[in-house]
């Protein structure tokens, strides 16, 4: 095994590859909770990398057959159905650890310096994966696939001079057909799936060069032993692999339960309207986006004016981006900032929820307000970020890890 190891290191970087990222990778001892979603980011990316691919065998990406297609495959392919609500409740198991994955960040100011780039190839996964996510719910070709799509499509159409150019661009057609269904399909099963493994790989390999956070925040670098191993790190193989283990079947437990029993998520995640197909003579009553698109629907919403609106919702995005460079705290963790940093978030999140249940519910003036008020708050919690990290008190933060 040792001979066959050398002649591979002799042409390929496999041991050292091996030990600078598991064996011999330090990870702080102190990992909670929250530092399972990663690694369950990177199971639910594969479960929908392999469901995707065996689904593709059998869908048909044209406007005649794709919603029949999809029929044919919860009813007649084998396995068909386990198959595909794998798929369809792993793109919304994905939005869910994505989130808390990147609430971790907010609450352990892992964004903050060395760690910038970490955030930023994040935040570029992040909108590939919301494209991801957008052009697939095209393909099954519902009534909320087509409608969901016009709304979104159209509001390119709010920009000026280019708009309707832009918007007819990006259909390829005078209205959304059999040729945006092709050209999704195209990007969904192979573009962007590319882009988002490469931006995967570059998401770690720049956390494994600053090495990670942790819930102190504290630099576990500083102390290190007389062989240069952190003295607050345990190698990352064995005993972060086994530990990732057991989140990964806790999740499994709960996400095998909702593929087996209930799959829609009570038209959460499989809206209603998506049982009947696409008609582009019938607009649905009410077009709502799937469930982790709403925070930033109701956003858009909130806005009389649709190109304030568009404008707002691309800048809640946007906005997370600079992060690092908001918040100017002289500590990272939550448990050392300040009240304020602590209150804002607190807003910042239930502003957050808040605006994903109004962006599923049909307007109402009281909602508009509400919705206006939420957007407010998101906004307010990174603008105002740069005074209240520096105006607050924070507390002493300990040399070594706490446990
Ligand atoms: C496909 C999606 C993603 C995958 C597979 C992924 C994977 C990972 C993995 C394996 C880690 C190391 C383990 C951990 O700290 O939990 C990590 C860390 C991190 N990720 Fe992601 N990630 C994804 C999306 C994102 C997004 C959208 C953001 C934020 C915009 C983000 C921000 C971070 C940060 C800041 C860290 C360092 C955390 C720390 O050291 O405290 N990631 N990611």
């Amino acid at each position: 095994m040792s001979k066959f190891m050398d002649w591979i290191d002799a042409r390929f970087p496999a041991t050292s590859l091996w030990e600078d990222h598991l064996s011999k990778y330090y990870a702080p001892k102190n990992f909670n909770f929250f530092y399972f979603f990663g690694s369950l980011a990177l199971l639910v990316l594969v479960n929908q990398i392999v469901t995707g691919v065996w689904l593709t065998m059998s869908y048909t990406p044209s406007a005649e057959e794709a919603f029949a297609s999809v029929e044919y495959i919860m009813r007649d392919v084998e396995y068909g159905s386990i198959l595909r609500l794998l798929h369809s409740t792993g793109a919304s198991a994905f939005f869910i650890v994505v989130y808390l994955h990147m609430f971790r960040g907010l609450l352990y100011g892992s964004y903050q310096k060395p760690r910038e780039l970490v955030w930023i190839f994040g935040m570029l996964i992040y909108l590939a994966l919301m494209a991801e996510a957008f052009m697939g719910y095209l393909l099954p070709w519902g009534q909320m696939s087509y409608w969901g799509a016009q709304v979104i499509i159209s509001l390119f159409g709010a920009i000026p001079v280019i708009g309707n150019d832009l918007t007819q661009w990006i259909r390829g057609d005078y209205l959304i057909s059999g040729i945006t269904l092709n050209r999704f399909f195209a990007l969904h099963v192979v573009a962007l799936p590319i882009v988002i493994l490469g931006l995967v790989v570059l998401h770690v390999l720049a956390l494994h060069e600053v090495g990670s956070n942790n819930p102190d925040g504290v630099d576990i670098k500083k102390y290190k032993d007389e062989n240069g191993k952190p003295l607050d790190g345990i190698a990352f193989h064995p005993y972060y692999t086994v530990k990732d283990i057991v989140g990964v079947v806790v999740f499994l437990f709960i996400f095998c339960s909702v593929v087996f029993f209930f799959p829609e998520m009570g038209g959460y995640f499989l809206e209603k309207p998506n049982f009947e197909q696409a008609n582009a003579f019938k607009t649905p009553e009410h077009i709502a986006p799937v469930w982790y698109f709403t925070p930033f629907y109701a956003i858009l919403r909130a806005i009389p004016d649709k190109l304030l609106g568009v404008m707002a919702m691309g800048a809640a995005i946007a906005v997370l981006f600079v992060l690092p460079w908001l918040d100017r705290s002289p500590v990272k963790s939550m448990r050392y900032k300040g009240w304020l940093s602590r209150i804002w978030l607190l807003l910042f999140c239930v502003a957050f929820v808040i605006l994903g249940i109004l962006g599923v519910l049909p307007p109402s003036p009281g909602r508009a307000l509400l919705s206006q008020v939420c957007t407010f708050v998101y906004f307010a919690y990174f603008i105002l970020m740069p005074f209240y990290t520096r105006m607050e008190k924070t507390k002493p933060v300990p040399e070594r890890v706490t446990g």
